[in-house]
């Protein structure tokens, strides 16, 4: 253990001899400064854990190089030595930070005390910031972040099952981290230094799946000048990210039925089998049971991928997390605009606790996002968020969800002349997400 290092500020010689005397007798390392500027010259080149600090002085006062000193280092405790006479000063200081004060001349036993009770604070405060690190550490997997029990245990399945190499289906709401689910079992399995190849099923148009999928030689196709390598290809080695996996048509569930079965597979025009080695992880914001029922999804197929589920909790389900997501992003976009702006305030927070999220994380995330941009001060109020006149103003107690869903999307998709990208962002999806939905409720221009 290093020793406590001890600055004594004091303009009497005689004060900084004794005082040195008996705290060097005790084992502390002690240092004398006999002015305020020649205290704060010392402090820039070496941390000092304990400050005694004359208040009345030549020159600087004890007052001003207190401020000083605990701008510079926030940890360093200060001691005020004070004569009976200047006790009101010394309480002053103590509530600009200083710990305690030392009434000259010292009792030796009085300085014996004092110093055990600061390095038990020290000891208590340094104990505290371990703890709150390890909170924080403890509220977050990779880029995901969330202390909540729902998000724990996302956590611990994450930590479980990404050794194992088993095929992951992924299923929640939009914008619930089902992307960032898949990336942390990658990142967390052997195949960390394989590929992570993404197949957004529901971006990729029905025609060109195939070929997306297993690749092409040259010639099979007007179009195809180059042999090219298909995503299952790609993957070998490493994980394949099967997103939005109720989005596959009939027909290609057959061949990635087969496939997922034998690993096997030919490119578009090719006549030599390709074998290729990867995980499959799936995610899907549509409930396949539903769909399987209505014959949309083979029932084979839903197994073959099911082998773990993982449900991720809508963000309405754990408003615990929205503090510390709000933040997390609150943090990233000052960082990434360098904006001023630095806190949400309570009225802020609470309206966010109020809300329902439909968009999820994503939602929280474009909020935050905006409110960085619009907001003018240094603190994210109520009025930044776009969320209070969200709300539905119009809701309709006879309609199914869906109905609700279409109808919310015709409007915004109107209300923004078809700017898909802008819509997307403000219904809170990803922009495939929103083709796909377009095409599923048949909403046209
Ligand atoms: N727990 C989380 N911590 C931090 N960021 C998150 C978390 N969950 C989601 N996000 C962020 O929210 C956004 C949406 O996440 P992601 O794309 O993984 O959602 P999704 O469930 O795949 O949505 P969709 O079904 O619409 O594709 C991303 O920008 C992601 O970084
Ligand atoms: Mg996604």
């Amino acid at each position: 253990m290093d020793r406590i290092k001890i600055l004594i500020v004091d303009d009497e010689l005689i004060m900084r001899e004794s005082l040195g005397a008996w705290l060097e007798r005790d084992g502390y390392a002690v240092t004398t400064a006999e002015s305020g500027e020649s205290a704060l010259a010392l402090l820039k080149d070496t941390l000092f854990d304990i400050v005694f600090l004359d208040i009345k002085m030549e020159g600087m006062s004890g007052l001003e190089v207190l401020e000083q000193v605990k701008q510079s280092d926030p940890e360093v405790e200060v001691v005020m030595i004070t004569a009976y006479g200047s006790i009101s000063t010394a309480i002053e200081a103590m509530k600009k930070g200083a710990f305690d004060y030392l009434l000259k001349p010292f009792d030796p036993d009085a300085l014996g005390v004092l110093i055990d009770r600061i390095i038990s604070h020290r000891r208590q405060t340094r104990e505290n910031q371990f703890l709150r690190q390890q909170a924080r550490e403890h509220a977050r997997f990779e880029s995901l972040i969330g202390q909540s029990a729902p998000m724990q245990q996302v956590f611990s399945l994450i930590r479980d099952v990404a050794p194992t190499g088993s095929t992951v289906l992924i299923s929640g709401e939009t914008g619930t981290g089902k992307g960032l689910v898949a990336k942390a079992i990658h990142t967390h399995s052997d195949r960390c230094e394989g590929p992570f190849v993404v197949v957004n099923c529901g971006a990729i148009p029905e025609h060109l799946m195939e070929s997306e999928l297993f690749g092409y030689e040259k010639g099979a196709f007007t179009d195809a000048k180059e042999t090219k390598k298909g995503r299952l290809e790609l993957a070998h080695g490493g994980t394949l990210f099967l997103d939005e996996i109720g989005e596959i048509s009939m027909r290609m569930q057959i061949d990635l039925l087969r496939i997922l079965e034998d690993r096997i597979f030919y490119r578009v025009g090719g006549t030599r089998p390709i074998e290729a080695e990867f995980r499959v992880i799936a995610a899907t914001n549509r409930d396949l049971g539903e769909a399987i029922r209505q014959r949309r999804f083979r029932e084979d197929l839903y197994y073959r991928l099911n082998v773990v589920a993982f449900k991720m909790p809508p963000l309405r389900e754990r408003k615990e997390d929205i503090p510390l997501l709000a933040d997390h992003f609150l943090q990233q976009f000052a960082r990434e605009t360098n904006r001023a702006v630095n806190r949400i305030s309570r009225a802020a927070i609470d309206e966010m606790m109020l809300y329902e999220w439909p968009g999820n994380v994503r939602e929280l995330e474009n909020a935050i996002e905006r409110a960085v941009v619009v907001g003018k001060g240094t603190s994210i109020e109520p009025h930044d968020l776009p969320i209070s006149s969200a709300v539905c103003a119009e809701v309709a107690a006879d309609k199914s969800l869906a109905e609700m869903e279409r109808m919310h999307i015709v409007a915004v998709l109107s209300e923004n002349a078809w700017n898909i990208a802008r819509s997307a962002r403000i219904l809170g999806i990803d922009r495939s997400t929103l083709y796909s939905k377009i095409k599923r409720y048949q909403i046209r221009k």
